[in-house]
């Protein structure tokens, strides 16, 4: 993928920084108390604002890649069913309009038309609902008024993203583009569409989903808790942010981004001296590889718990047996990679019952630290929506 004047910018404040011996650096430090991952009622505004107001990725764009193919997702609480209609992805509540009992239990599938268990009620792929068992006993109800209930969704990037609450008639419909604006040169360029899913997990944590997100938003940590694994793959401690209020573009150089100081500008190249940490608010990444690309979503499921749900892709032209074999072996590394997080962040958890913190301190060059918890407390003041059309 071509570089971009953003991404030019970013090498040469790279290579200014390092040739002062010095890296990103934000004019003071940020104490966040540590309330904001212990407390209940902190937990449940940002369930009921971040999780239901701003666009979760749920799935790539190849798991729908045919019309009646399905995807559920339960992680934050909202029963979604997605699925790929004449016009479109589309996505439901999981939930029957007769009595409520959930539609579609298959975590993937293909249908053509969904039926619920309970009383065979149908609804076809666009929500509508198509047929019930002995009609006579509903000939007074109105059915499309009894439609499965929609939700915003999207397929942009390679990436089926949903909005999980039905939203109110008088509201104007969610403009992703708008609202994804700000990153799309970016995941543009990678082309997500013609990649193909080479793992896809999920990892339940005993940690707020907050700790699980800022293993993220700095690389300061790449050389202790990594020491064995990422450290070498990257300068130390060199990243650079680019703030997009709320998304934030966490660019990590590689060792060899020094050479690109004896190149010409224009023979620069960003995709491969860069690991690319980008930040969708409010619980999504994308991260981009060399090579390839994870797409993370982490989502809280009660106080103090977490899921992380995770998809490894690679581009749909490089499935060889041998690029395979080369996949497998990135995926082993990242899934270490991973759980080095993971267990210090359980450790984190555990120490904020222990009482021995009232606040945790983010350093000057600890940046998408100091953007994301401040981007999380503009959303939650109300100060950060997603655009609407009209
Ligand atoms: S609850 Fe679904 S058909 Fe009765
Ligand atoms: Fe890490």
């Amino acid at each position: 993928m071509p570089t971009t004047s953003e991404e030019r910018e970013i090498i040469r404040q790279i290579l200014e920084l390092t040739e002062q011996n010095t890296t990103h650096m934000l004019d003071d430090v940020m104490r966040n108390p540590v309330t904001k991952y212990t407390d209940p009622e902190q937990l449940r505004q940002e369930i009921d604002i971040l999780f239901r107001n701003f666009p979760i990725v749920i799935a790539h764009a190849s798991e729908l890649a045919n019309l009646g193919d399905f995807v559920t997702h339960d992680e934050t609480g909202v029963p979604i069913l997605a699925t790929r209609s004449d016009d479109g992805v589309r996505a439901y509540l999981n939930v029957c309009r007769h009595r409520g009992a959930r539609i579609e239990d298959e975590p993937c599938g293909h249908a053509r038309r969904f039926t619920c268990p309970y009383h065979a009620w149908t609804y076809g792929l666009d929500g509508s609902l198509r047929g019930m068992p002995q009609p006579v006993g509903f000939d007074t109800v109105d059915r499309s008024e009894r439609g499965l209930v929609e939700l915003p969704a999207f397929e942009r990037f390679g990436l089926i993203w949903v909005v999980p609450s039905p939203q109110d008639s008088e509201l104007n419909p969610v403009d992703i583009d708008a609202w994804l604006a700000p990153m799309a040169e970016h995941l543009d360029g990678l082309d997500l569409a013609n990649h193909v899913v080479f793992e896809k997990w999920s990892l339940h944590k005993d940690m707020s989903w907050r700790l699980a997100l800022e293993g993220f938003h700095e690389s300061y940590h790449f050389c202790s808790a990594h020491r064995d694994t990422a450290c070498s793959n990257y300068l130390d401690n060199q990243s650079l942010w680019t703030n997009y209020e709320p998304h934030v573009r966490h660019s990590v150089p590689l060792p060899r981004t020094l050479e690109l100081r004896d190149l010409p500008e224009d023979e620069w190249d960003y995709r491969t001296n860069f690991m690319t940490q980008n930040y969708l608010f409010p619980a999504n990444f994308v991260q981009t590889m060399t090579d390839h690309v994870y797409v993370h979503t982490i989502i809280p499921t009660g106080q103090g718990t977490c899921v992380f749900q995770c998809m490894m892709l690679v581009p749909d032209d490089q499935t060889t047996e041998k690029a395979n074999r080369y996949w497998q072996k990135n995926y082993d590394v990242v899934r270490v990679v991973f759980d080095e997080d993971f267990a210090i962040g359980e450790g984190i958890q555990k120490g904020f019952a222990a009482g021995a913190n009232d606040d945790v301190v983010f350093g000057k060059y600890e940046i998408g630290l100091h953007y994301g918890q401040k981007a999380i407390d503009a959303a939650l003041a109300g100060d950060i929506e997603v655009p609407r059309h009209g």
